[in-house]
Formats: structure tokens, C-alpha cells, sequence
């Protein structure tokens, strides 16, 4: 099988070594990668948001099975350009990607399938805000406020504050930037991200996983993409797992083949454990980053047949996914000022070490190194548990050096503690 993967993360560099262990890959191709990525696959530029360009390029490289790694070409309907060229392809159309490119879309398919989720108003006009504010802030047992970008903004376009005059002003800023802002009730406890693999009904789930969305140690400062995560949660209560996968994924993927679109790709489920059970905090279209780069380390499954069995409606044959025993822990390393306004351009030595994924990486002609994005590198490591998972990650982390660079020290440390409770 040759495989076409589309991105330029650490999450599709995760891809790309999780397929090239798959027996039946002999060929894999990656638009537009990064400075990792050449090791695994043959790289070649394209505009990924391209329908004709992708099409253009599976064909040269003749491609079994495209492999759609970010949402915005999902949101733009991609997959559907590969899948009328007669190409197998990974990835919901863009019908179905709606469940991330549009919120209101989302809200409106949870209730259809009775999953619960935070309530939500959308603010279109700085007139009505204020009332808004005081109407989430004055609804029982509320924490915080949770301001959204109501379009994509890759996590960062979220405010979650206990500060009033703070949640004021992101939504203010967004409404003078011509930016819709929706408003949610806050749901409080531990976060799971679980990633289930889709082809209409047939819902295979995958190892839960968590992210940690915060900048710093202790989740403070501001929201980004995500500075790390783990695999498994041994936190999360089998029967709580299992509720997910039954009254919330399957319901929803149940949900979307009524209204004809279905959904053919991987489902994440962004989830709240809360008092009164999971609640959903957002779906996404496609593998999640930083968290694939954990759970890909701990599947034994042929990831290759996996993802040509959903792209191909034959998930239902495929069985149980296999996994080794043990932990995976990813951490981020940033650039300077990320996620603000991250410097780009510095050399990073130590990279090409066991367990680093490439992601905001490019090669500069003197063949060094070179920062080229907000997030720079992921560093994974496994082991028989979480503690010794992070002590792998952590001692990798220690021998790269990156100019101004910046991680977490605290991935995966209240779990390993057993400090984590629902
Ligand atoms: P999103 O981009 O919607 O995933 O939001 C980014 C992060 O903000 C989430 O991973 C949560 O940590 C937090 N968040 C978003 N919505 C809520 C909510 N309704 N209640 C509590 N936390 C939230
Ligand atoms: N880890 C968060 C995301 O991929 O959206």
C-alpha cells in the first residue's frame, strides 16, 4: 500500500512512523512535512488546501490511501476531491468536518443525538454583551467564564477566566475584529480526549488520552494548541470509557449518517468529566496534537490497514485495536513568545534524537536546523508506567538544546501521582 499523509506536524511525522510499521506499507509520501520528515517519507510541496493539487499528487506518487492530518483542508472539503478522483482517502468530507469547522453545526447534532455539552449563546454585537457576560456568569454554580473565536482557531482562540473584566475583553477584541464570540457554560473536571476511528457507524475507539492546553506549569497562562500529552489515563473508569464510546460517539456518528453526512475519518471527542458524567467540550474532525504522538507510541494494531479499512466503509471487519502495555508521555518544546508571537529562525541541536517528532522544523541550506513554527519539536517517551514514561521524555528533552525555548515540566505528573480523581 502507498500512502499519500497530508500535514506538517508532530503529529503527522506520528503518522508517518506509526505507518511505516504496518507490513503491508511499502510507499509513504508527505505534503508539505517538515524538517523531521524526510527520514520517513518522500516530501514534496503542495497547497494542502488544494483539492486539485492533493489529487494532483496522489496520482503522481500513486497513492492507495491519503491520509488528511489538519482540519482546515477537511473543512474545505479535500477529502471529497480525493474521494471523487476514485482515491481512497482518510478523512471526513466536508459535510461531515462541520463538526469542528462550525459550532453551531455541533451544538445542534449533540442535541439531535441527546450528548450532553455546555450551553451556548453566540454574541454578534458589542451591544449585547455585557448582558450576555452577566447571564453566564450569574448561572448556578458557574467557575469561570469560557469566551470562543466562533470560527477555527486551532484552540487559541479560547479564554476560559474566573475574571470578568478578563472575558470582557477577549470577546470585546473579537467583536471589533468582525469575529462572531460564543459564550459557554463552564464544565469542570478532568479533561479526556478520546480519538475513535469512524467510517459512518462503525466507531472504533482508541486509548484515551489527555492534553494539557495551558502554556505553563500548573495550567497557567494562556491557551495554546497544546504543550503535551499522555496515554493511558488510569484516572478514567472503565464503565465511564465505555459511556463515552456508547452514549456519546456512536450516537453522534448514528447522528450524522441521518443526516446524510456521514462521517469517514477519526472522531475526537474533546470531553469534560464532570460530577454528572462526561460532557462534551468540542469535537474535531481529525487525530488531535499532541496526543497522537502518545497514543500512535502504544499502538500495535497495523495502523496502515486501519485507516484504508475506515477510508474504505470495511472498519466493521477490522476488530479491536491491540496495544502495547505501559505509557506514553509527549512534551512540546516551544519557541520563544509562543503562542503569542513565537521567534522563529533558531538553531535546534539534538533533534534528531530517539522519540523526537518534528513539527515547526525546517532545514536551512547550510543544513542546520531551524525553528519554523510555534511548536518545534515533540518529544516522546514510553515506559512501563506514567512515571517512567515522563522520565524518558524528560531525559530526551534535557540533551536538545533550542535558543529561548520553552516546555512543560509537569506533562502527565498529577497522574502519575494519582493525583487525578473523577
Ligand atoms: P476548544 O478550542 O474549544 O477545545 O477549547 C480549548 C480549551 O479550553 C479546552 O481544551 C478546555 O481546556 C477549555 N474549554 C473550552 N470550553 C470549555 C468549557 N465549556 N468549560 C471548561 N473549559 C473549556
Ligand atoms: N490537542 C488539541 C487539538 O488537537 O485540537
Amino acid at each position: 500500500m502507498r500512502v499519500l499523509v497530508i500535514g506538517s506536524g508532530a503529529r503527522e511525522h506520528a503518522l508517518l512512523l506509526a505507518l511505516a510499521k504496518d507490513p503491508q506499507v511499502d510507499a509513504l509520501a508527505i505534503a508539505p512535512g517538515n524538517a523531521g520528515t524526510p527520514a520517513v517519507a518522500d516530501q514534496h510541496q503542495v497547497d494542502i488546501t488544494s483539492g486539485d493539487e492533493v489529487v494532483a499528487l496522489a496520482r503522481k506518487v500513486n497513492a492507495d490511501l491519503v491520509v488528511i492530518g489538519p482540519e482546515v483542508p477537511l473543512v474545505l472539503g479535500v477529502a471529497d476531491a480525493v474521494r471523487d478522483a476514485g482515491i481512497a482517502c482518510f478523512g471526513p468530507g466536508k459535510d461531515a468536518a462541520r463538526i469542528e469547522g462550525s459550532k453551531a453545526f455541533a451544538k445542534d447534532v449533540m442535541a439531535a443525538a441527546g450528548v450532553r455539552t455546555a450551553s451556548s449563546e453566540i454574541v454578534d454585537s458589542p451591544a449585547h454583551l455585557d448582558a450576555a457576560l452577566d447571564r453566564f456568569g450569574q448561572s448556578a454554580g458557574e467557575a469561570a467564564w469560557v469566551v470562543k473565536d466562533d470560527r477555527l482557531a486551532a484552540g487559541k482562540g479560547v479564554v476560559v477566566t474566573p475574571d470578568r473584566a478578563v472575558a470582557r475583553s477577549h470577546a470585546a477584541g473579537l467583536l471589533e475584529a468582525g469575529h462572531p464570540v460564543l459564550l459557554e457554560s463552564y464544565l469542570d473536571g478532568p479533561e479526556v480526549s478520546l480519538f475513535c476511528v469512524v467510517d459512518g457507524k462503525t466507531v472504533v475507539p482508541m486509548l484515551a488520552a489527555q492534553d494539557f492546553k495551558r502554556v505553563g506549569d500548573g495550567d497557567t497562562g494562556p491557551n495554546t494548541g497544546g504543550m503535551g500529552a499522555y496515554a493511558p489515563l488510569p484516572w478514567l473508569p472503565a464503565d465511564i470509557y465505555r459511556d463515552i464510546v456508547g452514549q456519546i460517539v456512536e450516537p453522534v456518528a448514528a447522528e450524522l449518517v441521518q443526516r446524510g453526512c456521514p462521517f469517514s475519518g477519526l472522531l475526537y471527542s474533546g470531553l469534560a468529566i464532570t460530577s454528572n458524567g462526561p460532557a462534551v467540550i468540542e469535537f474535531n474532525c481529525r487525530f488531535g496534537d499532541p496526543e497522537t504522538q502518545s497514543v500512535l507510541a502504544l499502538l500495535e494494531s497495523p495502523l496502515g490497514q486501519l485507516l484504508h479499512a475506515a477510508a474504505t466503509g470495511r472498519l466493521a471487519d477490522f476488530g479491536e485495536l491491540q496495544w502495547r502495555d505501559g505509557a506514553a508521555v509527549t512534551v512540546v518544546l516551544a519557541a520563544e513568545n509562543y503562542p503569542s508571537r513565537p521567534r522563529l529562525g533558531d538553531v535546534v541541536v539534538g533533534a534528531d534524537a530517539d522519540g523526537v517528532l518534528h513539527a515547526g522544523t525546517a532545514r536551512r541550506d547550510d543544513g542546520a536546523i531551524v525553528s519554523s513554527g510555534g511548536r518545534v519539536l515533540s518529544v516522546v517517551g514510553t515506559g512501563a508506567d506514567l512515571a517512567s514514561a515522563r522520565e524518558a521524555a524528560y531525559r530526551t528533552l534535557s540533551s536538545i538544546r533550542l535558543p529561548g525555548g520553552h516546555f512543560r515540566s509537569d506533562i502527565a505528573q498529577a497522574a502519575a501521582e494519582g493525583k487525578v480523581r473523577v
